[in-house]
């Protein structure tokens, strides 16, 4: 007996075939089913989904751990910039906006070229930021893509390997990125785990470690994936993202995406290639630059 594949393999960032059999086999709740028959409709008419694309970058000035540090400077340039810079590259984006609401940010960055929208200081995290900013544009977009402002090495291709991964899934309504976890990370609660079934959906996040070995260690022949923090959403989704009431799962690791699976919607997760060098502390300026020195980036 000839049994139909669920799906390709986990590699894929999702092909249009693969995205067929997936709305053939939209197992999933609520919501994200009806994204996927409407996408299906969609797709029959058109062979582009999902194609305006903006890029924001939520930046604050208050922060309980590092002050002002968007502005900071990183090789004599400040940080945001850096960010924009890299981000500008990415050729999937229609637009690339910063999101503040502090007045020396948004100075900063129309100084160096970068539009800036003005959100209030009520938004309690970046993903209610770029909801507002998406609220305040002009124009309509089909997807947004959330940048962090923290990750000034941040690779073009990355930005467009999300946006592509989110435009060849409709059944999906997120996307967001994995890279190698290094041994030395496995059991440190601010480096996030993630575990994806056979076609690359999230299957779960965890700040334990995960798949957990019974030997109790880790095993260094397990392919294990860190969660890096860039985030694509249908912008329909992101509208009721913030809303979504809190979840379990979400409270008990404080990992807000885990609300999103919690509520059945499928999320799209794409492998890159990527050392991750956030800036997260005053401390961590200095180690970016001496990284950056020795490759010579500047
Ligand atoms: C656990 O890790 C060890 C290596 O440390 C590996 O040999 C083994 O296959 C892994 N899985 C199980 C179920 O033990
Ligand atoms: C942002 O903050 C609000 C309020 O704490 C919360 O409801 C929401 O889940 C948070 N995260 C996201 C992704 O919107």
């Amino acid at each position: 007996m000839k049994t139909l594949p669920m799906c390709s393999s986990s590699s894929s960032s999702g092909s249009s075939s693969t995205t067929k059999l997936w709305i053939g086999h939209a197992i999933v709740a609520g919501a994200a089913v009806a994204i996927a028959i409407g996408a299906r409709a969609y797709l029959g008419r058109s062979s582009k989904f999902r194609t305006r694309v903006v890029g924001i970058i939520p930046a604050r000035f208050a922060s309980s751990r590092f002050q002002g540090k968007p502005l900071v400077h990183i090789l004599g340039k400040p940080m945001i910039q850096r960010t924009w810079e890299r981000t500008k590259l990415a050729t999937t984006l229609d637009h690339v906006v910063v999101a503040t609401d502090d007045e020396k940010i948004a100075e900063c960055c129309r100084g160096f070229g970068a539009d800036v929208i003005m959100t209030s200081e009520s938004c309690r995290n970046g993903t209610e930021r770029c909801n507002e900013a998406l609220q305040k544009l002009e124009k309509k977009y089909d997807i947004v893509v959330n940048i962090q402002g923290d990750e000034p090495l941040i690779e073009p291709e990355i930005i467009d390997g999300v946006v592509k991964a989110l435009q060849a899934a409709p059944d999906a309504v997120f996307s967001t990125a994995v890279t190698s976890l290094k041994p030395e990370d496995a059991f440190d609660p601010n480096r996030v785990k993630c575990v994806v079934d056979n076609c690359g959906y999230a299957i779960y996040f965890s700040r334990g470690l995960i798949p957990y070995n019974k030997s109790g260690k880790v095993n260094p022949q397990f392919p294990y994936m860190l969660h890096l923090g860039i985030q694509s959403y249908d912008s329909n989704f992101l509208k009721i993202y913030p809303e979504l009431p809190p979840t379990p799962l979400q409270l008990e690791e404080d990992l807000e995406q885990l609300k999103v699976l919690e509520n059945g919607y499928k999320m799209k997760v794409i492998k890159v290639d990527h050392d991750a060098h956030g800036v997260d502390a005053p401390e961590d300026v200095e180690k970016i630059e001496s990284l950056m020195r020795e490759r010579n980036l500047s």
